[in-house]
């Protein structure tokens, strides 16, 4: 088969990539590096341009027969997020719209967008469900309910099929060690704290709060090993013609973990001390994030290879030391 990856010189695209290609799949990538690298993908065109230029999505579209589109092209930092909203709106919420056009003009019916946990905002403390309400603390999470209405939308007006993937938080590298989490700057919990470790950084600095209605202050959070997101994705495009025409699957582990049980697990897996401090918390972050995951195991049939933090860190570890 032939498939096109936005995205696909990303943390998470990478991946997929590198899955479809052990699969034995043709894979074109679209990236415009602006928070990728080259060197996360081989053995596959790379044709360096921004979602949001419609011509040139078109010309690229209009070149292949390609049998599905695996959608992970967006800016996602959500701090920056609240510093230029238009700016995300634009770039992932536009530059969806015209992927799915021109994807509409070319024929190319398959769709798998990369939606996120955020859309959801704060659950209080509760597991959250694919029809729980949405309510986005960050401009970030808005862009994600804006694209995923309008896949949506496409799918009942027009003859698209497209699964949205809720995620919650991506970590971990792959099994080889080859390819891993890498983003610049790094926002992330896990491969912060193995940077503060190989760095030899003091008084790495927490940001979450401590005050939170969790058990021990800090923010909980669900997290998902990569090759299990990925391998989602690789489940899904192959029976996205079973289900109904649009669908959403949240993709965690149905595990929380606090920010304080995650350092215990690094610590427990580098065999490292982590000297750290609490700094203040960050603007309307959500206290507790974990995904029911039971529509996706029963209607999917996926399941989790990663089942601990501890056998998540362990890949990001390995890689994050080659
Ligand atoms: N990492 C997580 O924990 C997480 C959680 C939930 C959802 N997501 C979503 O998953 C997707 C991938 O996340 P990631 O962590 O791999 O991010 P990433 O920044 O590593 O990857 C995104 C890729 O998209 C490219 N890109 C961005 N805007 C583009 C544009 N306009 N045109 C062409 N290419 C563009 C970037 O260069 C980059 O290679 C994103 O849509 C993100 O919102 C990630």
């Amino acid at each position: 088969m032939n498939y096109l990856v936005t995205g696909g010189a990303g943390y998470i695209g990478s991946h997929m990539v590198k899955v479809l290609q052990e699969h034995n799949h043709d894979v074109t990538v679209i990236d415009n590096l602006s928070t990728g690298f080259r060197d996360l993908i081989s053995d596959c065109e790379i044709i360096n341009i921004d979602i949001r230029d419609k011509s040139l999505v078109d010309k690229t579209l209009s070149k292949r027969n390609y049998n599905g589109v695996f959608h992970f092209a967006a800016k996602s930092i959500v701090n920056e997020s609240f510093k230029m909203p238009d700016e995300y709106r634009k770039n992932n919420v536009e530059g969806t719209m015209n992927l799915i056009d021109s994807m509409k003009k070319y024929e190319i019916n398959n769709l798998i967008f990369s939606s996120s946990a955020a859309v959801y905002g704060n659950s209080y403390n509760k597991i959250i469900r694919e029809t729980d309400n949405l309510n986005p603390s960050n401009p970030y999470g808005k862009t994600k309910v804006e694209s995923e209405n309008i896949i949506s939308n496409y799918c009942e007006a027009k003859d698209l099929r497209a699964i949205s993937f809720r995620y919650f938080n991506a970590a971990g590298a792959h099994p080889s060690g080859t390819i891993g989490e890498k983003h610049e700057p790094e926002t992330h919990l896990i491969p912060n704290l193995i940077k503060s470790i190989i760095n030899n950084q003091y008084n790495f600095e927490l940001y979450g709060g401590k005050d939170n209605l969790t058990n021990d202050g800090t923010c909980v959070r669900d997290y998902i090993h990569v090759s299990d997101i990925v391998n989602a994705h690789y489940i899904g495009m192959k029976k996205i013609q079973n289900l109904k025409p649009y669908n959403v699957f949240n993709i965690g582990s149905g595990k929380g973990y606090s920010i304080m049980e995650v350092i215990s697990g690094v610590e427990a897996v580098t065999n490292k001390k982590i000297d750290y401090k609490h700094s203040e918390e960050r603007q309307n972050e959500p206290s507790y994030l974990v995904a029911d995951i039971s529509k996706i195991k029963n209607q999917l049939e996926w399941s989790i290879e990663y089942n601990t933090i501890e056998s998540i860190i362990e890949t990001a570890w390995n890689w994050h030391r080659k």
